[in-house]
């Protein structure tokens, strides 16, 4: 797992823009998973302060692994990443959004012990996106 390189990123903001409602408004870091020197799954990991209201720490936007590569373990070890990244940084936290009925990314944070999370900004939030057509749920992981 590693920083994408620039000749990544023009590939993947396709993925990205499939989830425009998804909240762009910290300096997101693309991580990408390589199988022989090709990208086959990626995460933008969010790092911002303890105050901000709604995801504070580290978080995780639109992780990914393409078809054939799934169930192989990149997406935990994208999601390993961005704990580890939270560790290195001293966050208490690392959240991500997930679509209602995405069972596959629900177990796969379960598995790695996220749970449920509800405060009133993510509430508001979450509505927010619900007008917006999306039902999600907001997951976190304490450190
Ligand atoms: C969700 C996603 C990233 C998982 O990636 P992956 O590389 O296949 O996941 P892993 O192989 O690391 O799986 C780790 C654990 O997640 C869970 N999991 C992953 N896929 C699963 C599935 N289809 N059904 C049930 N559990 C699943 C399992 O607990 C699995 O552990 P196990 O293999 O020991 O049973 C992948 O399915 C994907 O890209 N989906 C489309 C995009 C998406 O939904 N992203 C999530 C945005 S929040």
């Amino acid at each position: 797992m590693e920083v994408a390189r620039e000749t990544d990123t023009a590939a993947i903001l396709r993925f990205q823009r499939q989830d425009p409602e998804a909240d762009w408004s910290g300096r997101p870091q693309l991580y990408v998973a390589r199988l022989g020197g090709r990208v086959v799954g990626w995460a933008w990991i969010d790092e911002r302060g303890a105050d901000d209201e709604l995801f504070p720490g580290v978080s995780i936007w639109t992780l990914g692994v393409r078809t054939p590569f799934r169930g192989m373990g990149l997406g935990a070890a994208l999601v390993g990443a961005a704990i580890e990244r939270a560790q290195a940084g001293g966050h208490e936290r690392v959240s991500v959004v997930v679509r209602a009925g995405n069972d596959p990314a629900v177990a796969l944070y379960q598995k790695l012990g996220f749970d449920r999370h509800r405060t009133p900004a993510l509430d508001a939030y979450l509505e927010r996106r619900r007008a917006l057509g999306v039902d999600s749920i907001v997951f976190v992981r304490w450190l």
